[in-house]
C-alpha cells in the first residue's frame, strides 16, 4: 500500500514535471523563433530605408531591376552576379569611368578604395554618403533579399507604404 502511494506520488510529481519542461521547452523555441523573425522585419526595413536615403532608386529605380534613368543604363541589382565582397565594394568605392557613384563617408581613406587615385576626379560622388554600418546593412541587405530574387509585395510595400501602389503583386 505504501509502496504503490510512493509510485502514485512518484508519478504525478514525474508528470509535472515532464509538463513543466515541455511548456519551458516550448516557450524558449517560441521566443527565440518570434525575436528571429522580428530581427528579420527590422533588418528588411533597414535596408529599404538606406536604399532610400541614399537615392540608389534614382537610377536603379524604386525595384532595384535597373532600367535606363538620367544616370544612364544602371545595372539590375537582381540579376547582378558580384559577390558579397564586390558588392560591398562597389557600392563604398563607385566604379570608375561608368555613373555608379561611390557611397562611403570614407571612400577617400578606406583600403578598399585604394585602386582610385584621385577618387573625386574618376568616380561620382553620391548625393548622400552613408557611414560604414549603413553601407553593411545595405550590402547585406541587396546580397540577401534582392540578389536573385524577385520584386515581391513585401518588398512594395515596404518601399511606398501604400497598397494600391502594390496591387499587382500578389506575393
Ligand atoms: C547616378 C546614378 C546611380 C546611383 C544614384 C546609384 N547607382 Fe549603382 N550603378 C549605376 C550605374 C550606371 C551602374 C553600372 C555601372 C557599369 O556600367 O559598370 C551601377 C552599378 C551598380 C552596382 C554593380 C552591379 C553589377 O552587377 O555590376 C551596384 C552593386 C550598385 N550600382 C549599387 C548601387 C547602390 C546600392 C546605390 C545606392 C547606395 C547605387 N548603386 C546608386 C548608377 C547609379
Amino acid at each position: 500500500m505504501v509502496l504503490l502511494l510512493f509510485i502514485k506520488y512518484n508519478l504525478k510529481s514525474f508528470l509535472f514535471l515532464f509538463l513543466l519542461n515541455t511548456l519551458y521547452f516550448f516557450f524558449i523555441i517560441n521566443s527565440s523563433f518570434s525575436s528571429n523573425q522580428k530581427d528579420s522585419i527590422t533588418f528588411f526595413k533597414k535596408g529599404i530605408a538606406i536604399y532610400k536615403k541614399a537615392n540608389c532608386s534614382s537610377c536603379h529605380f524604386w525595384h532595384a531591376d535597373g532600367g535606363n534613368s538620367h544616370g544612364g543604363s544602371a545595372a539590375s541589382l537582381r540579376s547582378t552576379d558580384l559577390s558579397h565582397k564586390d558588392l560591398l565594394r562597389v557600392i563604398k568605392c563607385g566604379r570608375p569611368g561608368t555613373n555608379m557613384p561611390y557611397f562611403s563617408r570614407f571612400a577617400k581613406k578606406d583600403l578598399d578604395c585604394e585602386y582610385i587615385d584621385s577618387i573625386d576626379k574618376l568616380v561620382l560622388r553620391g548625393a548622400r554618403l552613408l557611414n560604414d554600418n549603413e553601407i553593411k546593412i545595405l550590402t547585406k541587405f541587396i546580397y540577401d533579399e534582392i540578389k536573385s530574387k524577385p520584386i515581391t509585395k513585401k518588398y512594395c510595400l515596404e518601399f511606398f507604404k501604400t497598397k494600391s501602389a502594390c496591387n499587382k503583386y500578389n506575393h
